[in-house]
């Protein structure tokens, strides 16, 4: 049997909060669903956040509670504090996500919060979630780089990173936020984490804004990393921090996981069809940086 990639998809977190416009809760819980229709088992749903701050995720605990539970799928979802956390668990979300920022401004642009208190707040959060049988990601934003602040260095980077492991967090996501990061930086980064940690509960989070995504995941895989997030289509960006473009897209890492021979469980032609599915709701084209050859070659085998 082929070795597994774990895909978490997060076009309907990551990818909805940066797109002008809204979509309704159907919407959004047909986006869903058809994501784990396409295999995908592990999907970021939404984010409890300050519907003024993103409007388009207001409603997520709804959403939560139509979709409810489903066997063998983790739905998960972003929450900046103690109160985010508290309206996920009465939704009945099960994993929920903490963002640290590597830098002060970040922080304060992202949430409004100094590094300091985001780490308080991120350690409780992730006790109180450990305490109750929730899991924790925790995320560590412009891990490689800020765009207020430039460069962060790795030695940095890693304390932070032993901070949220040693809080207790269930995985380790690092992000790089702003897709500033080069497959050295990645790699060096990543090897040192899975020297540190093992790579059982650490993943990586890329965004495609200068055509790096993909060399980036090949940098963190060869290091040793098997969990990544992405966004089907490329959706994706973050409203607070500058020149963010789409996340990697899902369509073009199952690609590079399935001819490197490991197994993502994603089926390709119906994750083609979410993003068409999500290009028809956006009224824009959507689609990563295969979507040209991975169609043709569908429609050839069809
Ligand atoms: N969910 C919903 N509403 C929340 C909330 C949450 N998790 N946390 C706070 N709020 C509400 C408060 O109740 C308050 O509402 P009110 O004005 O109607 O009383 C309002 O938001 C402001 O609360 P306050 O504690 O003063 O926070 P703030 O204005 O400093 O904003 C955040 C802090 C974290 C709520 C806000 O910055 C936020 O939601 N950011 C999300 C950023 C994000 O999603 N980034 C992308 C992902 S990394
Ligand atoms: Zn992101």
């Amino acid at each position: 049997m082929s070795e597994r990639i774990v895909i978490n998809e997060v076009g309907p977190r990551d990818g909805l909060q940066s797109q002008d416009g809204e979509l309704s809760l159907t919407q959004r819980r047909q986006f869903v669903e058809a994501l784990i229709d396409a295999g995908l088992r592990h999907v970021e749903m939404g984010s409890f956040v300050s519907p003024r701050a993103v409007p388009q995720m207001a409603g997520t605990g709804e959403l939560a509670r139509a979709l409810g539970h489903r066997d063998g799928v983790e739905l998960s979802a972003l929450v900046p504090n103690m109160k985010g956390y508290e309206l996920a668990r009465e939704a009945g979300v099960e994993t929920v996500a903490v963002v640290v920022s590597a830098t002060e401004t970040m922080n304060r642009k992202n949430i409004n919060m100094s590094l300091e208190e985001t780490l308080a707040v991120a350690r409780d959060v992730i006790g109180r979630g450990s305490a109750e049988g929730a899991r924790v990601q925790a995320y560590l934003a412009v891990a490689f780089e800020c765009p207020f602040e430039g460069l962060v260095d790795p030695a940095y980077t890693r304390e932070l990173a032993a901070e949220l492991v040693g809080a207790g967090a269930s995985e380790l996501v690092i992000a790089d936020t702003i897709g500033a990061a080069d497959p050295g930086q990645v790699g060096g980064l990543m090897e040192a984490l899975v020297a540190d940690h093992g790579s059982e509960r650490l993943a990586c989070h890329f965004h495609d804004t200068r055509a790096m995504g993909l060399a980036n995941v090949y940098a963190a895989i060869a290091a040793g990393v098997r969990r990544f997030d992405a966004s089907v289509g490329g959706l994706g960006g973050c409203p607070f921090a500058p020149g963010a473009k789409g996340n990697v897209a899902t369509e073009d890492v199952v690609m590079l996981c399935e001819q490197m021979g490991f197994a993502t469980g994603v089926d390709m032609p119906a994750l083609l069809s979410v993003v068409e599915l999500i290009s028809e709701m956006l009224g824009r084209p959507q689609g990563g940086r295969a979507h040209y050859w991975l169609s043709r070659r569908m429609q050839q085998a069809a």
